[in-house]
């Protein structure tokens, strides 16, 4: 064919294996799926004691070149047959360094819920999974061709135990094969390739395989994933996602016509990402999807009370080697997710990528919790690296415990469950509440202070009011006083009209002067009415008040005492009295107004100080 696949060759084949147990394989069945971009094994052993000591241990071992794709492993043994088979759970496992194993071998030791006796025997399941094990051949492609992958394996079970019948099925994505390795009894048929049985092989058989077929699915792969689940006792968690992706499939060579992909997608552009579906809890709100630019509205949500399901389509369709980041957010209901044992809280929520047909290469899944929790311990039903930070937001003192979790290669099986204890007060709840209201409570006694501190500025403040009102008094107060002042010069006219009449005797000029006086009079008593008025109902003249009250009390009974003696006088005129009989007739009231004048000027003295 002239291609040069860089396959590996391991000669371990003919290394003497050493005796590691008296166990046997005498059953091996294995199923390869490579229908999408994550290479999955699944290896049912009928596992054996052919010795007469119990054991407890199986073996199993991976070359260096699956070793550094194998995302998941799980080792299950189901009890019972048929019907009534009880699964016992992910089986306990650990790398192992046995002596004498050839070299270039990583060797994981399973542990068995029971000990097996001599001539036992039980099922051991083993589930794989594999990222990058899907290699694109040829590497570039052209927008109009379809990728073609290669994969690479053994048709024997590589295990340190001798295997007595063992068979192996491949299933394809299409029925196209370019080329496989044929071995004896191999079969294809539709899409599937069959490798044996092969019978009584010795430990450590091992004959490459090679498949070269049609894959037209776009291999989205996430260089980096960041998963940030931050718990908010409000009642949310909100979930940020960063995602860095890039299409692992055969990178596009040659010019890319949209125009082409546009008049015929399938065809000039198979295998490109056009849109993929992400598979969020149910109840999830306030979902966004966006990249630098801004948000992207070409995605869709939908839902049922199982899930929530939001399709992104990113701009443009992706070839292979382009990339591209964007990021996922949604919130979920705290309820749905944290839960309460034995005096702690607990999150209890999915690890994984809501997006199953991205493989990961570097999977971060950031806790944070809330600023004061303590006591704090996680449990991931997988091997991760794990360490802690702090993060700090807005009104945080001390900041916030973050968990950090990290895989490597995570793939849809680790959509699993896992869950993160911890110890919180309530009071630690009422944090953040008591410091707003206390930070707003001093805002106000500042802004209290401020207004006391500068009443010339402030004008909403009650103090400029105040003074406004004050200045309204004075002004009022001098009215008042003008009033008077005014009042007590027409008073002076009538002393001056009653001169007249003693030396000129005419009566009617002195009457007319009366009646212009009297006119003024009442006119100034009614200017005078709303200014008392208005001083009387003002807070700030009730000082004051008394004082003005009794000046025009005065006045009026000064100018009642002035009317008196006038018509007196003018009347004394008319009967022709003489000028001693007159005097005496209004001595006493010119007594009274002589003393009342003296207040009257005294109390507009005592007025004008204030
Ligand atoms: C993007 O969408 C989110 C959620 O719908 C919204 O809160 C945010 O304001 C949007 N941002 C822009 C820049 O439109
Ligand atoms: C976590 O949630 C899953 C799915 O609801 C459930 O099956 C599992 O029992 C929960 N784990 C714990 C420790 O509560």
């Amino acid at each position: 064919m002239g291609m040069r696949f860089d396959l590996f060759f391991l000669s371990i084949a003919i290394l003497c294996g050493p005796v590691l147990s008296d166990l046997v394989l005498s059953k091996v069945d294995r199923r390869i799926d490579l229908t999408t971009q994550t290479v999955r094994m699944t290896s049912s052993l009928k596992v054996e004691n052919s010795g007469t000591d119990p054991v407890s241990e199986v073996l199993l071992v991976f070359p260096e070149h699956q070793l550094k794709n194998l995302a998941y492993l799980m080792a299950i043994t189901n009890e019972g047959k048929g019907k009534t088979k009880v699964s016992t759970g992910s089986l306990p496992f650990d790398v192992v360094h046995p002596e004498g194993m050839p070299l270039g071998l990583t060797v994981y030791s399973v542990s068995l819920p029971r000990g097996l006796g001599k001539g036992e025997s039980l099922i051991l399941d083993v589930i794989t999974a594999f990222t990058h094990a899907l290699q694109p051949f040829p590497e570039k492609i052209t927008q109009a061709e379809t990728q073609l992958v290669v994969f690479q394996d053994s048709a024997q079970f590589l295990s340190p135990y001798a295997v007595k019948v063992q068979s192996l099925s491949v299933k394809l994505p299409e029925p196209k094969v370019e080329s496989y390795t044929k071995l004896e009894n191999t079969k294809v048929s539709g899409s599937e390739i069959k490798y044996g049985p092969y019978e009584n092989l010795p430990s450590f058989s091992y004959s490459p395989i090679v498949i070269h077929f049609e894959s037209k699915q776009p291999f989205a792969v996430a260089r980096e994933l960041v998963r940030e689940l931050e718990i908010s006792h409000w009642g949310n968690v909100q979930v940020t996602e960063h995602y860095n992706l890039i299409h692992g499939g055969a990178e596009i060579k040659g010019e890319f016509s949209r125009l082409d992909y546009q008049a015929r997608p399938s065809i000039r552009g198979a295998y490109a990402l056009k849109h993929l579906f992400a598979k969020l809890p149910p109840r999830a709100h306030s979902v966004y999807y966006r990249d630098e630019i801004g948000n992207i509205s070409t995605s869709h949500l939908w839902g049922d009370s199982k899930k929530t399901q939001l399709q992104i389509e990113p701009r443009y369709p992706m070839f292979g080697g382009w990339n591209t980041s964007f990021t996922i957010g949604y919130g979920l209901p705290l309820k749905d997710f944290l839960f309460q044992s034995d005096g702690k809280r607990f999150l209890n929520i999915s690890f994984g990528c809501p997006i199953n047909e991205v493989v990961i290469d570097n999977l971060i899944v950031k806790v944070v919790l809330p600023e004061g929790s303590s006591d704090i311990s996680v449990s991931v039903p997988f091997p991760v690296k794990q360490w802690q930070e702090t993060k700090f937001s807005h009104l945080d003192m001390v900041g916030r415990p973050v968990i950090v979790l990290e895989k490597t290669n995570a793939v849809q099986e680790h959509n699993q469950h896992f869950q993160v204890y911890y110890k919180f007060s309530n009071i630690s709840l009422l944090m953040e509440p008591f410091m707003l209201i206390s930070g707003f409570f001093f805002l106000f006694v500042a802004c209290i202070i401020y207004m006391h501190a500068d009443m010339t500025i402030s004008k909403s403040s009650a103090s400029y009011v105040a003074r406004l009102q004050w200045d309204e008094v004075q002004a009022t107060i001098q009215q008042v006083q003008n009033i008077i002042n005014r009042c007590l010069t027409i008073h002076d006219k009538l002393e001056a009209s009653l001169r007249e009449l003693s030396r000129t005797g005419d009566v009617q000029a002195c009457k007319a002067a009366r009646k212009a006086a009297d006119g003024y009079l009442k006119e100034l008593s009614k200017e005078l009415k709303p200014l008392l008025s208005f001083l009387q109902s003002s807070p700030q003249a009730a000082q004051i008040l008394p004082k003005v009250e009794e000046l025009v009390a005065k006045e009026r009974e000064l100018q009642e005492r002035l009317m008196l003696k006038h018509s007196a006088v003018v009347d004394s005129y008319e009967k022709k009295s003489g000028g001693r009989e007159i005097e005496n007739r209004v001595a006493s009231i010119q007594q009274k107004i002589t003393v009342l004048r003296q207040e009257v000027d005294d109390l507009l003295e005592v007025i004008d100080e204030i």
